[in-house]
């Protein structure tokens, strides 16, 4: 390492340190610019990303069609409020809406995956008259008052205290668990249809379906939360609708995270029976549908489209479980698409760091076990080939 870089790196991480608060355990990069799977840092070293940045970086690392449009949109307007029309967010509204399962039909767009999920359970409380919200054991939906009440994973709800009344809890891939808690009281089912940060767990495709025909009996709101699944990560554009959901759909679909490549971003998208009971004034945020996040919305999901991201995360997804078997210490590839949990019959965290040293950003989970990966959705074979290589020899030497 240079001299030079070296004090830069030191000035930058006691700068932050010394100024931001410490809620977040760092890696020790500064992060400068980004191409496509590639992270470069100030000290010119290089980084395989295989987390994204908490998966948002769907489309790469400054994919050139999106910093385009977003360049393009700073020149024109920053910002206008829901009060005017504007020609951006007409398009990202319909080109969600063109991609998304065909009974949702309308989108609400605010600023972060919480926000989403916070709006998703009040369009469902207004839409039944009912407070109640079931949720699931190992599920997490954000940080905010109300997301945060549904989290039923770790020490969140604890951290979120004192929660908000109106939230029951369920045990994620049982469904008499469900039906014993979903009373008339119960306005939504939210589901994180892969828990991601509980260790990337999936339930079998018919629990899915199971929710959906329990929804309808007893006339509750369905609401997936697909802030990681959404936007082409497991190989599809939504988890709802896929064969691993069992073809069904939920009635809200919450998104975040890699809708805008970085820029950020949420939305729900509804169906027409849920919209009919929102009305003026009952949703908002200033910043929702800004001009900035809306093109990047559009070139996010033109970009997955033009480049064939959702064929290459399945082609890929089937190379790296290849590859994988033939480390033994992976005893098991859990989850879908670019949302992978390798499940260790160890503790993940040590592979985790060995695997930085060897300049490669993984992530880790809640489960001790797991190590994941939520790379960009043009990862490459050569570059599975490059991280299967580390890992063995980071294996070997342990
Ligand atoms: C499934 C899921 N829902 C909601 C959220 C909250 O999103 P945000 O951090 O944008 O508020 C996250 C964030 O990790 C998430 O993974």
């Amino acid at each position: 390492m240079k001299a030079e870089a070296a004090i830069d790196l030191e000035k930058t991480t006691s700068l932050e340190e010394r100024y931001q608060l410490a809620t977040y355990k760092k890696m020790p990069i500064v992060a400068e610019r980004g191409e496509g799977v590639w992270i470069y840092a100030s000290n010119g070293d290089r980084y395989l990303d295989l987390y994204g940045g908490h998966a948002v970086a769907g489309t790469g690392h400054c994919h050139p069609h999106v910093v385009k449009a977003i360049r393009e949109q700073t020149e024109k307007l920053l910002f206008y409020s829901n009060l005017v029309y504007s020609e951006a967010r007409a398009r990202a509204a319909q080109k969600l809406v063109s991609i998304a399962p065909s009974s949702l039909t309308k989108a609400f767009f605010c600023n972060s995956g919480t926000e989403a999920n916070e709006n998703a359970m009040r369009m469902a409380r207004m839409a039944t008259g009912r407070e109640n919200i079931i949720s699931f054991s190992g599920g997490f939906h954000g940080r905010t008052a109300d997301a945060i009440s549904a989290t039923f994973l770790g020490k969140y709800r604890e951290i979120g205290k004192p929660n908000v009344p109106g939230h029951l809890r369920a045990e994620f891939a049982d469904i008499e668990s469900v039906r014993a808690v979903a009373d008339d009281s119960v306005a939504a089912v939210m589901l994180e249809p892969i828990q991601s940060m509980a260790g990337v767990r999936m339930a079998e495709p018919s629990f899915y379906r199971q929710v959906r025909e329990l929804c309808d009996e007893r006339g509750i709101v369905l609401i997936y939360d697909e802030v990681q699944t959404g936007v082409g990560r497991t190989g599809e554009w939504f988890f709802a609708g896929s064969e691993a959901s069992d073809g069904i759909g939920p009635d809200i679909i919450t998104l975040a995270k890699a809708l805008g490549s970085g820029v950020p971003v949420g939305a729900c998208l509804v169906t027409e029976k849920i919209a009919a009971h929102i009305n003026e004034n009952d949703l908002g945020t200033t910043f929702g549908g800004g001009m900035v996040a809306m093109a990047a919305v559009t070139a996010t999901l033109e970009a997955i489209e033009n480049d064939g991201l959702l064929e290459n995360v399945r082609g890929v997804e089937s190379y790296l479980r290849e590859r994988l078997s033939e480390v033994e210490q992976v005893v098991n590839v859990r989850g879908r698409g670019f949302l992978l949990g390798l499940e260790f019959a160890d503790k993940a965290k040590p592979v985790h760091e060995a695997l930085l040293e060897r300049r490669i950003i993984t992530g880790t989970s809640s489960d001790a076990k797991v190590l994941r990966l939520l790379p960009p959705l043009c990862l490459k074979r050569e570059e599975i080939d490059l991280f299967v290589e580390a890992l063995t020899q980071t294996l070997r030497r342990e």
